[in-house]
């Protein structure tokens, strides 16, 4: 069995997804945000990007990822875009874009597939409008479990399923969202347990953030596992650097350099002609003289 990245020039494809579930190969997939860390997503050959409207989060600075608007998601999907090729792009519907009404649903994605370039969209729930979606053209990746656009609803950001009902409830959400025709679908915030229960009845590729190591595969935000931010992060997230230790690092010793006038040296600065600088003199010194 390969565990190999996949080869840069071969895009990834909802049916290569599908093979990785059948073939038992796990799938590692990582928000980014922007073209450098799309970029490096590229590089480090993950299979699928999603732009998360965590993003309104981790580089637009709001409180959650609420307020953040379609339009902002846009920009941030297509700036990913143009750093990638071969990984899977997702971007994610944020609140309030796509739950009034089918139409609403099918606008909002068309605009991530055709203004972003996305290869597909995630949205939250809502079995009924990724259905719509889906008729429409545009492949959909579900997300069940703790579903941050609701989270004042399911009582804040706490693991979902815990109960024999709430279980039951994670369960049936996902079944719909198979149901309604979607490639894929995030369980987050999950205990391990009742994802292993759930497994058993999944057709499609499950993606799991918090729901314990039995799902196809699983996706990290990439601020959390990368270090990138400073503040607290869940208990399911796994670090891997500390990029804003080195990013503080880095400017607190470039802004001691300019202070004690060490940066910039010989070496990042231009020079010109000696007999041009001689010139350049002589001409000031004519022109103070007349
Ligand atoms: O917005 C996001 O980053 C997400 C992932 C946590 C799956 O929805």
């Amino acid at each position: 069995m390969s565990h190999a990245p996949p080869a840069k020039g071969r895009p990834m494809t909802l049916s290569k997804l599908a093979e990785k579930k059948a073939l038992g190969e796990p799938i590692a997939m990582v928000t980014a945000y922007d073209y450098p860390s799309a970029q490096v997503a590229e590089a480090a050959g993950v299979d699928v990007v999603l732009v998360g409207d965590s993003g309104a989060m981790t580089v637009l600075g709001y409180p959650s990822t609420v307020p953040v608007s379609v339009d902002e998601m846009l920009v941030l999907s297509a700036a990913a875009r143009r750093g990638l090729s071969t990984p899977l792009l997702v971007g994610d519907l944020p609140f309030g874009s796509y739950e009034a009404s089918d139409e609403q649903a099918i606008a909002t994605a068309h605009r991530f597939v055709k203004e972003a370039g996305c290869d597909a969209v995630k949205l939250e729930g809502s079995a009924d409008r990724a259905r719509a979606i889906v008729k429409a053209g545009v492949p959909v990746m579900g997300h069940v479990g703790l579903t941050p656009q609701t989270a004042t609803a399911l009582g804040g950001y706490r693991a979902q399923g815990r109960t024999a009902e709430r279980a039951k409830a994670v369960l049936d959400e996902a079944l719909e969202l198979q149901e309604a025709g979607s490639f894929a679908i995030v369980f987050e915030a999950i205990p391990a347990e009742v994802t292993d229960v759930i497994m058993g009845r999944m057709e499609v590729p499950i993606i799991g953030i918090g729901a314990g190591p039995s799902t196809d595969g699983q996706v990290l935000v990439l601020h959390d596992l990368l270090g990138i931010h400073g503040g607290s992060q869940p208990k399911f997230v796994k670090r891997y650097a500390d990029v804003r230790g080195e990013m503080l690092r880095g400017l607190q010793a470039y802004a001691e350099d300019v202070r004690t006038r060490a940066f910039p040296g010989p070496e990042h600065a231009y020079g010109i002609a000696p007999e041009e600088l001689a010139r350049l003199k002589e001409q000031l010194h004519d022109r103070q003289r007349a």
